[in-house]
């Protein structure tokens, strides 16, 4: 029997929760029923618990009654069979958590407008969580957030309500890792690293995870495991603003990166491509390492690796309208007054979130530079931009031809690339998806 398991058994309070998850008798809660809370409240039900998810969005709550899913990865089939079957419930009254046994924080967290942590939705949950916690909780954190958070942000409100953690109620932290439009990697299947409080509520969590998800991994405390997540994150910023600077190096030095990325892909050992790009976008890697880094500070450390990506990535929008420009200029054309189409509004391929999407910041550029812009995207029909809600175009021939340049901003599989080359009169492609092309149209990232 490992340790945890050992303090779990001294615990009656621990152990008995332990039992009702294992016999799916703990009615277990989500707050914040977005990207990461929905697709979890749905696993949790599959394994055949009562979950109740809580949002403060009441158009959110009110579909997942109807048995209707807004998350693209969550079919509303499977919503509906669960509403149905009476494993899932939404609601935004928080008293429900009265009757909950384990409860899931996944709020956002967002930078504020001087880009330093805005902690305020887990700071609202978590004293919603402290108004109604009772003996026997297990409360876990997922919002991704500075390592601290859970002891030094969450821990006090709960305890000020005269319990003690690890003895009356349990408290971890397990970072989200679910990456939208994944066909390969989902909430079940990828990974969940947890760190309680004490090892009694590490424990207890690894056993709510197990229930459901693959392969759970423990560690030893909940600042680990909200580094893990930073560290995930921050790897991927750093590498990619290394690859963005290569690409504006390359650009200089008139040598194709893209090719030069494939070819350096081709060692089998200490590589890993990763790709330029019009910028970052979502809602985890252009914020999350900005919670480091802010938490460094604080400790008088500057983290310089994260603030230059940061900056790197930051240049690329800016980059990608100046390929624009010298594409319309070659043509004796101004960026004032031209007609560009955007493809792709979403911050990656294939899914529909347009949060932090560096196409957004390509459009107000060109539009604060006198162009006039419109989009195509299949997975966004409207967006707000400008002041006015413009409507995603279709794409046909005359209509590709009436621009006078297209850019291609996020590489949708659904775009049809060789109609969009044959009859645009210039193409900027910032994503390499028209690979293995040659045409004096095409202005490559
Ligand atoms: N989206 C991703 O790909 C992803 C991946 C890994 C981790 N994360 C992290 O997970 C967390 C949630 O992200 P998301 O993308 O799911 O956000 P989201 O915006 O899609 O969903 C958050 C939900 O929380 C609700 N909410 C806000 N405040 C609330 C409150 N006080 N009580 C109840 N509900 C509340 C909102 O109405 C919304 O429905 C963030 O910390 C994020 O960094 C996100």
């Amino acid at each position: 029997m490992s340790p945890r398991s050992r303090a779990l058994r001294r615990s009656s309070a621990a152990e008995r929760l332990s039992k009702k998850i294992e016999s799916r008798r703990a009615h277990l809660g989500v707050i914040g029923l977005g990207y990461v809370g929905l697709p979890l409240a749905v696993e949790f039900g599959r394994a055949g618990f009562q979950v109740t998810g809580i949002d403060i969005d009441k158009r959110r709550v009110h579909r997942l009654e109807r048995g209707e899913s807004y998350i693209q990865d969550v079919p509303t089939s499977e919503v509906r069979a669960l509403v149905r079957a009476g494993n899932l419930k939404a609601t935004s009254d928080f008293s429900v958590l009265r009757r909950i046994d384990a409860v899931n924080v996944c709020v956002p967290t967002p930078l504020s407008k001087q880009r330093d942590p805005d902690v305020s939705y887990i700071v609202a949950a978590a004293k919603q969580v402290a108004t109604y916690l009772h003996p026997g909780m297990l409360v876990i954190l997922e919002s991704t957030t500075y390592p601290g958070t859970t002891d030094e942000l969450i821990l006090p409100l709960l305890t000020e309500t005269g319990m003690k953690v690890g003895e009356d109620f349990f408290l971890a932290f397990s970072p989200e890792r679910v990456d939208p439009g994944n066909p390969r990697f989902n909430t079940r299947n990828i990974p969940k690293v947890v760190g309680g409080v004490t090892p009694v509520c590490t424990e207890v969590a690894v056993r709510l995870y197990q229930q459901r998800l693959e392969q759970v991994i423990a560690v030893s405390s909940p600042q680990v495991a909200e580094m893990v997540k930073l560290l995930e994150n921050t790897f991927r910023s750093v590498n990619i603003g290394l690859v963005n600077e290569l690409a504006l190096m390359c650009s200089r030095l008139h040598i194709d990166v893209w090719e030069v990325i494939q070819a350096a892909a081709t060692k089998p050992f200490g590589f890993m491509p990763f790709y330029p790009g019009p910028g970052l976008g979502g809602h985890c890697i252009p914020i999350d390492p900005f919670y480091l880094s802010w938490k460094a500070r604080a400790s008088g450390f500057e983290a310089r690796f994260i603030e230059l990506a940061g900056y790197v990535n930051g240049q690329m929008p800016d980059h990608v309208v100046n390929l624009v420009a010298q594409s319309l200029n070659r043509r004796g054309h101004a960026v004032h007054g031209s007609r560009i189409l955007v493809l792709g509004v979403a911050y990656k391929a294939d899914i529909d979130d347009t949060r932090e999407s560096p196409s957004i910041d390509i459009m107000e550029t060109l539009r604060e530079r006198g162009a006039r812009i419109e989009y195509s995207d299949p997975y966004v029909p409207t967006l707000q931009f400008g002041g006015k809600r413009l409507r995603s175009l279709p794409l046909t021939p005359a209509r590709l031809r009436r621009f006078d340049c297209v850019v291609i901003a996020t590489a949708h599989k659904a775009f049809p690339y060789a109609a969009v080359l044959r009859h645009s009169k210039a193409v900027v492609d910032t994503r390499n998806a028209l690979r293995g092309k040659r045409s004096p149209k095409i202005a490559r990232l």
